[in-house]
C-alpha cells in the first residue's frame, strides 16, 4: 500500500497515521515529524525549517522534496508507505510522481480526512505532544492521566509553537490556498477516497481502514 493522507491542520492525520500504518504494516513518513526532529536536533535543515514552521508557512519545495526523496529511498519504504503531510501542493504531487517513477512504483490511494473548521481549531488548541515518544494527546478529547506527562513513556508534554491561535489561522489559510487544490487533482486521477473524520478516534480509524481496504480490492 502506497498511501497519502491529506486534510487540514488538526484533522487527525498524525493520530490516524499511527494506526493505519500499523494495520497495513507500512512505515509512517511524516514530513512535519521529520522537520520537528531536525529542529530539536539543531541541524541546518531544522534551523531553516523552523522559520517557516513557526510562521505557519510551507517549507520551500526544493528542501522538502529532497528530504522526502531520501526517505522514500530507504529500504523500509520499498514495499509501501504512508505519507502524512506530503504532498502539500500540486507541485509536490508532481514531484512525488517523479520520485516514485524513479523507484519503479506508483501511488495507490490518497485518503482525505474531512473535518469542519471549528473542530480543527478546537483540536489544535488542546493538542499536547510528548517530547520523548511523539505521541499526541488532547486536553479534552484524549487527556493524559497526569497533566503535562505522557501516559506511554512519562515524557514531558508540550504545546507546538505553531498551535497558537494566530498561527493556526494562517495555517488554515495556507491549507485552503495551497493544499486543498490537491483534492481536485487526485479526484481527477480517481485516486481520492474521502472519509468523515469527526467522532471518536477509534471510529475514524475503522472508517479509514474499511475505505482503504475497499479501495485496494
Ligand atoms: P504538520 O506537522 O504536517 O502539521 P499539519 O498538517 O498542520 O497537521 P497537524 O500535525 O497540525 O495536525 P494533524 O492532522 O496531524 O492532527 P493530529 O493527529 O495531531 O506540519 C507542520 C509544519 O511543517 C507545516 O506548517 C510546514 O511548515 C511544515 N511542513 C510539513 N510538511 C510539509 C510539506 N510537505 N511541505 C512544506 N512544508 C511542510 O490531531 C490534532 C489534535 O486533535 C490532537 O490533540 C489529537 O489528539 C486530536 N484528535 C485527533 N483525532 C481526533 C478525534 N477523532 N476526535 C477528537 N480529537 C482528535
Amino acid at each position: 500500500m502506497r498511501l497519502v493522507l491529506v486534510g487540514p491542520p488538526g484533522a487527525g492525520k498524525g493520530t490516524q497515521a499511527e494506526f493505519i500504518a500499523e494495520n497495513f504494516t507500512i512505515p509512517k513518513i511524516s514530513t512535519g515529524d521529520i522537520f520537528r526532529a531536525n529542529v530539536s536536533g539543531g541541524t541546518d535543515l531544522g534551523k531553516l525549517a523552523k522559520k517557516f514552521m513557526d510562521a505557519g508557512d510551507l517549507v520551500p519545495d526544493e528542501v522538502t522534496n529532497a528530504m522526502v526523496r531520501d526517505r522514500l529511498g530507504e529500504p523500509d519504504a520499498s514495499d509501501g508507505f504512508l505519507l502524512d503531510g506530503f504532498p502539500r501542493n500540486v507541485a509536490q504531487a508532481y514531484e512525488l510522481d517523479s520520485m516514485l517513477n524513479d523507484l519503479g512504483s506508483s501511488l495507490d490511494v490518497v485518503l482525505e480526512l474531512e473535518v469542519e473548521h471549528e473542530e480543527v481549531v478546537k483540536r489544535l488548541s488542546g493538542r499536547r505532544t510528548c517530547r520523548n515518544c511523539g505521541h499526541v494527546w488532547h486536553l479534552e478529547y484524549d487527556p493524559p492521566t497526569v497533566v503535562g506527562v505522557c501516559d506511554r513513556c512519562s515524557g514531558e508534554l508540550y504545546q507546538r509553537d505553531d498551535d497558537f491561535p494566530e498561527t493556526v489561522r494562517h495555517r488554515l489559510e495556507v491549507y485552503s490556498a495551497q493544499t486543498s487544490p490537491l483534492i481536485e487533482f487526485y479526484i481527477s486521477r480517481k485516486q481520492l477516497v474521502r472519509i468523515d473524520a469527526l467522532g471518536a478516534v477509534e471510529d475514524v480509524t475503522d472508517r479509514a481502514i474499511a475505505a482503504l481496504s475497499a479501495a485496494r480490492s
